[in-house]
């Protein structure tokens, strides 16, 4: 018997919430573990769902980006409220190389384009990027946006600076990457109303690169 592949559902899940116009049908919470053993969980937007991997886009240094150069183990969580859908996955995270995030950055909404400039505008400035001999004390080489005190006039004037160029030739800012996050377990639970308990299905991924499928108590 052939095992479903749940990346598919997952894909699938997705399509359908954002079919019914659910409000933001693409976001997880995905979670990283520093190497001090910290976890750190914060919302993303997938723009890849596929049946190998989840994609998205962030920009370096995060704490996400920090995290899994460290430990690439992660976790992340889809949920449709109105669907009664809640999809866990566990694997693997790593950036994807410069070419592929070149290719992706003029596809990206123009908010998002700019708001990547005011990341790398700020983390230059502070010397987290950029080509400085010698970083200011207050920014050591474990420095992410995070730790970066800012303004929101700080990140208009950004904006306005990068906005005010022509979108055509607005070029990625360096510290703009892209994630790959490629699950060996997936938890797929549904659901089915209220007189039924909701059930959960578990995936696990075989050696093999095949998926042996569970029920367990949702
Ligand atoms: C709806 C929503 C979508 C977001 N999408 C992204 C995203 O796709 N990539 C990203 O890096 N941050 C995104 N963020 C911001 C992150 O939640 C987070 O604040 C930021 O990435 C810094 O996280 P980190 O320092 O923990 O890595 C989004 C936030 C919200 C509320």
């Amino acid at each position: 018997m052939t095992i479903e592949n749940p990346l598919d559902t997952l894909a699938a899940w997705a399509d359908e919430a954002e079919s019914a116009g659910l409000a933001s049908p693409r976001t997880l919470t995905f979670a990283t573990v520093g190497a001090d053993g910290a976890p750190h969980a914060r919302i993303v937007l997938s723009t890849v769902i596929d049946s190998q991997h989840v994609r998205f886009h962030s920009s370096r240094p995060t704490a996400k980006t920090r995290d899994i150069a460290e430990n690439p183990r992660a976790s992340a969580v889809f949920y449709w409220p109105d669907l009664s859908r809640q999809v866990i996955l566990h694997g693997t995270a790593t950036e994807l190389d410069e070419a592929t995030s070149r290719v992706a950055y003029p596809t990206r909404p123009r908010q998002l384009q700019l708001v990547a400039w005011a990341y790398d505008d700020v983390l230059t400035e502070v010397g987290v990027l950029g080509a400085q001999a010698t970083p200011p004390e207050e920014t050591t080489s474990r420095t992410v946006a995070s730790d970066v005190p800012t303004s929101t006039e700080r990140i208009a004037a950004s904006v306005a600076h990068h906005g005010a160029q022509d979108p055509a030739t607005l070029p990625m800012p360096g510290s703009w990457t892209t994630i790959a996050f490629v699950p060996d377990r997936v938890d797929l639970w549904q659901g089915v109303g209220p007189e039924v308990a909701a059930h959960k299905a578990r995936y696990d991924k075989g050696a093999d690169g095949t998926w042996q499928r569970s029920e367990i108590l949702p």
